[in-house]
């Protein structure tokens, strides 16, 4: 398995291209199933789990056109997908393929939407916890679905199509969201869905989505609205940039030190966590190309910060947050919200001789003086970029062992960091 190998100490400078979001492009690709026309999606990002995705549609008979570069494309733009679920050929989405990616579960709304029925194993994903699907179903329920658990999988089915409805979340969830509104577009009659969640990957989708001739209102606000049509056709769309990536390379520069333009990054997409990066002393300025990001030599600042749901600080920015804060000038606090479990990162993180210690849901932060290299575990995707955030600033060496994690996720991770001056290289096996 490949490893990255980083040795730290090196500022960072130069720009940084943010690529297309993954929490909006594996939905989109979702949504392709919901008509017969072509899907064209440009600025996907190439990971892991876009190919993983790929697979799974295709095995539900979907036909996925990578197209190639054009003349005078920028050499890192992202990729442009036709995809085509003319005819869907199975509604089943087996173990073997639905275990290796939680987000391949909502593949039940649109084959329950257009087909009348879908098999779809229970998911797997990130090791972070319980991740139930409790409340995708009880959406899928309230639209008229009738649904079954049958040896792992749920057995969704609506001969007679599904019916608009009242569903209000109990929690914010934003794959209980994305199933809800994506099923309620070809139910028949409308759909009201209160305590959406409001992340701007959902408003993406439903941008998507009303080009295909749906009929959304109120993506992005806790109450979303929509009317059932009998059908959608295809649709040409550009995936937002991503957010996680942003926060993620603008916590590593502010790790690092030195001044990068995280190119195409919108602020009002994780305004909370540049607030949150402006009271530790690094400096945020949005410009008309993206977000820069400058930190010359002044010492961090620490914070307490606690995650929550869109436009709350994200929980997909946690460990990178406490990475950085490793080395901040006094005690942090961080507390996670929304997933139990998903510290796994500290005891990684303690290799590098951080000091962190966890109470229940929150963790105390000391910032220490160096950090030093070590050989360290990736485990899931969000806590991997971590340990590369703390190799940045750890003297010596660090090997991130099992870089399947941030392949998922992180496009040509090594690149972006080694064309800014980091010391960064991917070993293959
Ligand atoms: C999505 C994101 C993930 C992010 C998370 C929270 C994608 C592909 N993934 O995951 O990167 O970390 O949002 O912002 O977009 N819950 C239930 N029952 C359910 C569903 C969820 O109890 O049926 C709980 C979860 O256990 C969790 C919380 O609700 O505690 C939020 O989960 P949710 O927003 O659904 O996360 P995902 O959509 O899986």
């Amino acid at each position: 398995m490949d490893r990255i190998r980083i040795v730290g100490g090196a500022r960072l400078s130069g720009t940084i291209p943010i690529s297309g979001a993954k929490n909006a492009t594996l939905p989109l690709m979702i949504a392709s199933l919901l008509t017969e026309g072509t899907l064209i999606l440009e600025n996907v990002p190439r990971l892991v789990d876009v190919v993983q995705l790929q697979r799974i549609l295709g095995n539900h008979g979907v036909d996925i056109m990578i197209a190639g570069k054009r003349p005078g494309d920028a050499p890192n733009s992202g990729r442009t997908l036709h995809i085509s679920a003319k005819h869907i050929v199975d509604t089943t989405a087996p173990y073997e393929l639905v275990s290796k990616m939680r987000a391949s579960f909502w593949v039940l709304a649109p084959l329950v939407a257009r087909r009348g029925e879908a098999r779809v194993s229970m998911p797997g994903g990130c090791a972070i916890g319980t991740r139930p699907v409790d409340l995708l179903i009880m959406a899928m329920e309230k639209l008229g679905a009738q649904i079954d658990i049958e040896g792992g999988y749920v057995v969704a089915r609506a001969p007679r199509g599904l019916r608009g409805g009242e569903i209000e979340f109990p929690k914010i969830t934003v794959g209980g969201t994305h199933t809800a509104v994506m099923a309620a577009t070809l139910a028949n009659g409308t759909t009201v869905i209160e305590n959406a969640a409001r992340e701007p990957e959902i408003g993406d989708v439903a941008d998507c989505l009303n080009k295909m001739g749906a009929k959304i209102s109120g993506a992005g606000t806790p109450r979303i609205v929509i009317e059932g049509v009998a059908k959608l056709d295809g649709a040409r769309h550009s995936v937002l940039p991503d957010r996680i990536e942003t926060g993620t390379y603008a916590m590593a520069v502010a790790m690092a030190g030195g001044d990068v333009l995280l190119q195409n990054a919108r602020p009002e997409l994780l305004q909370a966590a540049l607030d949150v990066l402006g009271e530790t002393g690094v400096a945020v300025t949005p410009t008309n190309e993206g977000i820069r990001i400058t930190r010359n030599g002044a010492a961090l600042a620490p914070v307490e910060v606690t995650t929550a749901p869109f436009p709350g600080f994200p929980t997909d920015l946690q460990a990178q947050l406490m990475a950085l804060m490793t080395r901040a000038n006094g005690v942090s606090r961080i507390t996670e919200t929304i997933f139990e479990n998903r510290f796994m990162h500290v005891q990684e993180l303690a290799r590098f001789g951080a000091h962190i210690h966890l109470d229940g849901q929150t963790a105390t932060v000391e910032g220490v003086k160096r950090l030093r290299g070590a050989p360290v575990m990736a485990t899931d995707l969000r806590a991997s970029v971590s340990l590369v955030i703390a190799a940045l600033a750890a003297e010596g060496e660090t090997m991130v062992n099992r870089v399947y994690h941030l392949d998922r996720g992180f496009e040509r991770l090594e690149e972006k960091l080694s064309h800014c001056g980091a010391t960064i290289e991917r070993l293959s096996a």
